[in-house]
């Protein structure tokens, strides 16, 4: 089985129905993916299994107040500048065959390659459900705040970052 990792395409996304098992996300694919992508709001990227979309990943930017991302960060005196995962959904029939890690592995090499233009400091998601933290933790992902569904990823831990390219001296 080969998965691809391919930009928004919309008559890709409109071949067949899609349903991760989450009502909301499923409703956002459906009604709110097109338009969000066309507006420029977020970035969606797909996974691709025989032509058929197994599962998206939309990014988009945001900023989190110091004492929501807790920790390390508690003391700056601005919004912390992110990269925010805001929607990552498998299709059912394809769940825990790899297509989540391979949307999030390709997110990342993204940002890595942007972090040398735009500053950010991290990527943050919010884990939909406590089940779901120690899937994140699994990339690095690290909670704000205990038994807080915000994660962060701070961009010089994403995993197979080329920071050399990119840190300053
Ligand atoms: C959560 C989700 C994105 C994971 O994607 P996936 O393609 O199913 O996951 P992968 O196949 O990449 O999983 C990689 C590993 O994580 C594990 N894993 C999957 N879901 C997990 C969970 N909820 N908690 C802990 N580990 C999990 C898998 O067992 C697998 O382990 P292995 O490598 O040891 O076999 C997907 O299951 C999904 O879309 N779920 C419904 C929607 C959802 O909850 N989205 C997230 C919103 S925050």
């Amino acid at each position: 089985m080969t998965i691809q990792i391919a930009a928004w395409d919309r008559p890709l996304a409109r071949t067949g129905p899609f349903s991760c098992g989450e009502p909301a996300l499923d409703r956002w694919w459906r009604e709110q993916a097109g338009q969000a992508e066309r507006r420029g709001s977020v970035r969606i990227r797909l996974a691709v299994i025989d032509g058929r979309v197994a599962g998206f990943c939309a990014v988009t930017v945001g900023a989190h107040d110091p004492g929501a991302l807790g920790g390390r960060w508690r003391k700056r005196p601005a919004p912390v500048p992110v990269v925010i995962i805001a929607r990552l959904a498998v299709a059912s029939p394809r769940q825990g065959s790899g297509v989540g890690t391979a949307l999030l592995l390709d997110t990342f090499r993204r940002l890595d390659v942007v972090a040398g233009d735009l500053g950010f400091e991290a990527t943050t998601v919010t884990a939909k459900d406590p089940g779901l933290v120690p899937y994140y933790s699994r990339f690095g992902f690290q909670p704000s705040h205990e038994h807080d569904p915000l994660l962060y990823l701070r961009v010089k831990d994403l995993p197979g970052a080329g920071r050399d390219r990119w840190q300053r001296a």
